[in-house]
Formats: C-alpha cells, structure tokens, sequence
C-alpha cells in the first residue's frame, strides 16, 4: 500500500474537480489518495470518495492573520492533510526551517497529518547530506506517527529530471535514519504514469507527491492504482 498525492498548486477550477472525482472515485486501490487543490476549491470535494489535503497552513489558529489559512478551519471543513514547506514556500513566501516547524506544531495540534517537504535545489546538489540534515533536524526525536516526509529535489520539480532510482533510494534511506525507520517517505519531483511505477515499487519509497501530472485525471487515475 503506498500514498498518491496531488499537489494541484494554484491549478485548477470547478470543472477539473468535477472530472477529477468522477475519475478518481471510480479508482478501486488499496492505496492511500489524496488530493490537494486550491483552498477556495475544497468545499467542491464533498462527494469525493478519498481524502483531501490543504497545500498550506499557518501557525496559528485564528486572529488578525488576513489571508492565512486556519489549521483548525482545515480540519472543520474536511481536510485530513497539509503539505507543509514546499520549496515553492520556501523560496517565493521566505518560509524557513522554523516557520515550518511551527506550521507542523500547528497541524499536528489539530489533528492534520503532515506531508512535510525537504530537498535540495540544483547548487546545493553535491551537499544534499547536509540539507536534508538541517531541514529535518527539528523534528528528529518527535512523535511522527501523524508525519510524512516528501523528498522533493527541487531541480526535479517541474523539470521532467528525476533522480535515479538508486538515488531516491539513498536519500530515503539517508531521511529515515533520521527520522525514524517507519516514518513515511515520499519522493516528488516530476512524477508520471510513465516513471511512477519504477519507483513506486523501489522499497524505500512510501508513495509519491504529485504536481503537473495530477493536474490530468486519466493520469493521476493510472498513478493511483499502481503499487
Ligand atoms: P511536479 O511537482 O510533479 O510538477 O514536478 C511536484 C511538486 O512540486 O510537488
């Protein structure tokens, strides 16, 4: 059993999430789906069979925060997951280690389970070691149970580049030794039906995020049933 996630980022419109559940709910997997679109879409997912993840969350839960995301308003309105430090967080919104810590302190208190996203972009690529070393450094020693981490390089996001499998391999091996050998572990990174299953089927891997490819149904319906 593995875990399938699509991060639509800001993609996405009523009609896709229409011929997105139509497609997805007729998929029969013992594997775990989540999507994530757009918040202001989340409300269109009531009839839909899997489960749902925002692609953001703040740290708090409420106040004078104009434009946030509550986490216990996530949680009310249905939401089981949150992605947490996406790179393009990272890099476009300044989210650093510890605002994403403080955003999985925040989930985890609500009750959302967490896809926490670590990885290396293209300079850093000789001392991914190092990277990954710091970007999970707070959470080492934490109850993870609720917590999966995302090995998302970010020079194979959107790129059509993806490590090799004996690559993936190393750096999952290399994240659960810090986080713990039963901790989840996905790999993102220009994901599609094409390569999906090679990797889905590396041992290490946990399952996969998904941006581009899980923007096109048939697709993510074909990555979904695969294990
Ligand atoms: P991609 O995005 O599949 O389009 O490379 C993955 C991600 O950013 O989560």
């Amino acid at each position: 059993m593995k875990i399938v996630v699509a991060n639509w980022k800001m993609n996405g419109d009523c009609d896709l999430v229409s011929t997105f559940i139509e497609k997805i709910n007729a998929v029969t997997t013992t594997n775990t789906i989540v999507v994530c679109p757009p918040v202001a879409l989340i409300g269109q997912f009531k009839d839909f069979r899997y489960s749902i993840g925002a692609q953001n969350c703040f740290y708090e839960d409420k106040g004078a925060f104009t434009g946030e995301n509550s986490p216990k308003l996530l949680k009310e309105v249905g939401c089981e997951y949150v992605i947490i430090g996406h790179s393009e967080r990272r890099a476009i919104f300044n989210e650093n280690d510890d605002i994403v810590f403080k955003k999985w302190e925040a989930a985890q208190k609500n009750g959302l389970s967490s896809i926490v996203c670590i990885g290396e972009k293209a300079d850093e690529r000789a001392d991914w070691k190092s990277v990954l070393q710091r970007q999970t450094e707070k959470f080492i020693g934490k109850n993870l149970g609720n917590t999966i981490f995302a090995y998302e390089p970010v020079w194979s996001i959107g790129t059509g580049v993806i490590p090799t499998l004996g690559e993936i391999a190393e750096v999952l091996t290399f994240i659960k030794t810090k986080v713990g050998e039963s901790t989840c572990c996905l790999y993102g990174g220009s994901v599609n039906a094409t390569n999906a299953e090679n990797i889905l089927r590396c041992n290490k891997v946990d399952g996969v995020l998904i941006g581009g490819a899980s923007l096109k149904p048939d697709e993510f319906a074909k990555i979904a049933m695969m294990v």
